[in-house]
């Protein structure tokens, strides 16, 4: 019996390609230097082209921008900077006159400062209704000058601010991203409100972000491992009291029948960073999210023991609840696969973003494997994720100047970790322009390296063997085999490390000799060219 069975008759979101648009750095239509909606609109017939099935917004909301829009000031509204809930619906429509699915955002955990909520909040008396929507707390010490418990900001600094009463608010985020109090049934009814509100505009589901970090332990009590962990866990240690809490799944719950409620295959992606994968299993049940991003995956690096365990781990998890694997690459937090494989990155350093002081990446040697990873990855039964700008090949910008950084990581730790803008850059639609046509006008909000216009999408057009007709061969034979409904079985896990599924036999050369290519028809390689399949590439061969 395989490792996996091939699904039949699937729903799309199980088999589906789903590409990341990060609104900031996509296109930009007005030519200000900050992407937007109408400049997504004109260049979705690219995304058609290359081949996906369905797209995911990060967020385009109200919002003051303190952490690229994860700060949200109105949940029901469009960000000026983006465009208008018209231009909105207009990127609807046109996704799917092309039948590309739209899935969009979702921030519940914390909400932005500039909420009329959490103003309210601020304006109104300790104990207040208006207070118990968020976590205030009085501090501990004599006159209350420290802070409730020892928890840590994801970004460095504790995760509590102090307000001019003396009450502290918990932000595991930014202090401008105060955490929402998911106990409060009146913040669980404005969630729902919201879900129904954009469902009724016509998306096809959501991203919803941090979802592993809405339930609190009662009474917040502190980290019982900080010292070892700072803001996160340790994988087979207790849970600390904000991460994973069993509260939250009668929250996903309630949000799975409003999806279902609704016309169409609505599904929701939780990015629940939440291991080992038995455990997350759990929050892919058959009455909450629909998936989960894979980070096993994404995490394993391009190390080949890490990679088969990842992968036995996620068909055994995911097949175990019904729940389909996934499996992604890249995401707008990390940095890009095509310089990640091309040193010596760990999860932390990609998540911390590398600069101009820290070991530089080798990027030829890391587009290579990148190029294999990606046509491993999309071989592989499941839904896939993608980020904007990996089908260019587009490797980490890890000489960003001090003064362009915007993540707040890299202000609330003076520095110390550059955070993630690196692989936030606008795209190259054009060889040209300053901007290389991400606008007219040259704008950007954060520079683009100059490897860049080399790598702009109409040049590789025209490159039989560029990164992106790469992506598009291996996105259309996907579809043509479907890949993504299939099944799969290791067939060998040696050095070459290869699996077949749907009659497809895929292999990866992990060794550094190259090897014959096995018998069959060679459908597609990593790198062109050879008689034998090079170390670092792989290679599709129908049996
Ligand atoms: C998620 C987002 C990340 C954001 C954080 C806080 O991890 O992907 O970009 O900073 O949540 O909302």
């Amino acid at each position: 019996m395989p490792l996996h069975q091939a699904a039949v008759g699937s729903q799309w979101w199980k088999s589906g390609v789903i590409y990341q648009i990060y609104p900031r750095s996509f296109a930009d239509a007005n030519n200000d230097g900050m992407g937007d909606l109408p400049g997504i609109t004109q260049r979705l017939p690219k995304l058609k082209e290359l081949g996906v099935d369905a797209v995911w917004l990060s967020p385009f909301y109200t919002s003051p921008q303190k952490d690229a829009g994860y700060d949200v000031a109105n949940y029901r509204d469009v960000d000026p900077l983006f465009g208008t809930l018209e231009d909105f619906d207009q990127m609807v429509d046109r996704a799917h006159e092309l039948g590309l699915r739209v899935m969009i955002d979702l921030v519940p955990n914390h909400s932005s400062d500039q909420h009329v909520w959490f103003q309210n909040a601020l304006n109104s008396e300790k104990g207040s209704k208006e207070r118990s929507y968020y976590h205030f707390k009085d501090g501990k010490g004599e006159n209350g000058e420290l802070p409730p418990n020892n928890w840590q900001s994801m970004f460095g600094g504790p995760a509590w601010t102090r307000i001019e009463d003396g009450q502290w608010y918990c932000h595991l985020f930014d202090s401008s991203q105060p955490d929402l109090n998911w106990e409060n049934q009146i913040v669980r009814d404005e969630f729902e409100d919201i879900l129904k509100f954009w469902l009724d505009r016509g998306v096809d589901g959501f991203r919803v972000d941090q979802p592993h970090a809405m339930g609190k332990e009662p009474g917040l009590p502190d980290h019982p491992y900080v010292d070892e962990a700072g803001a996160g866990f340790i994988e087979g240690r207790e849970n600390p009291p904000m991460w994973f809490q069993d509260s939250v799944h009668e929250i996903f719950r309630s949000w799975r029948k409003i999806l279902e409620s609704y016309p169409g295959e609505r599904a929701m992606c939780g990015e629940a960073y939440v291991l080992p994968l038995s455990f997350m299993a759990q929050w892919v049940r058959s009455d909450e999210f629909h998936q989960t991003f894979n980070f096993r995956f994404l995490d394993a690096g391009w190390d080949k023991d890490t990679l088969v365990a990842a992968i036995d781990e996620s068909f055994e998890a995911f097949d175990g609840v019904g729940a389909p694997s996934t499996w992604v690459l890249n995401n707008h937090d990390v940095m890009r696969h095509a310089s990640r494989f091309g040193g010596d990155y760990g999860r932390t350093t990609a998540s911390d973003g590398v600069g101009p002081e820290n070991p530089q990446p080798n990027n030829e040697l890391g587009i290579i494997k990148a190029r294999a990873a990606t046509l491993f990855m999309l071989a592989l039964p499941g839904a896939s994720y993608l980020y904007q700008g990996e089908e260019l090949g587009l490797p980490e910008h890890t000489t960003i100047q001090p003064e362009f950084r915007q993540d707040p990581t890299f202000f609330r730790t003076s520095g110390q970790r550059v955070g993630r803008d690196g692989c936030r850059v606008p795209l190259p639609w054009e060889d040209g322009n300053e901007s290389n046509g991400f606008n007219e006008s040259g704008k950007s909000w954060l520079p683009q390296p100059q490897s860049y216009a080399a790598l702009s999408r109409d040049s590789q057009e025209t490159d039989s063997k560029s990164t992106l007709n790469l992506y598009k061969a291996a996105l259309k034979l996907r579809a043509d085999l479907a890949l993504g409904e299939g099944s799969f079985d290791w067939v060998s896990t040696s050095e070459s490390l290869s699996f077949v599924n749907n009659g497809i036999l895929v292999v990866h050369n992990f060794s550094n000799e190259s090897i014959p290519f096995p018998d069959g028809e060679v459908l597609l390689t990593s790198s062109y060219g050879q008689t034998r399949l090079l170390p670092n590439t792989t290679a599709w061969i129908r049996l």
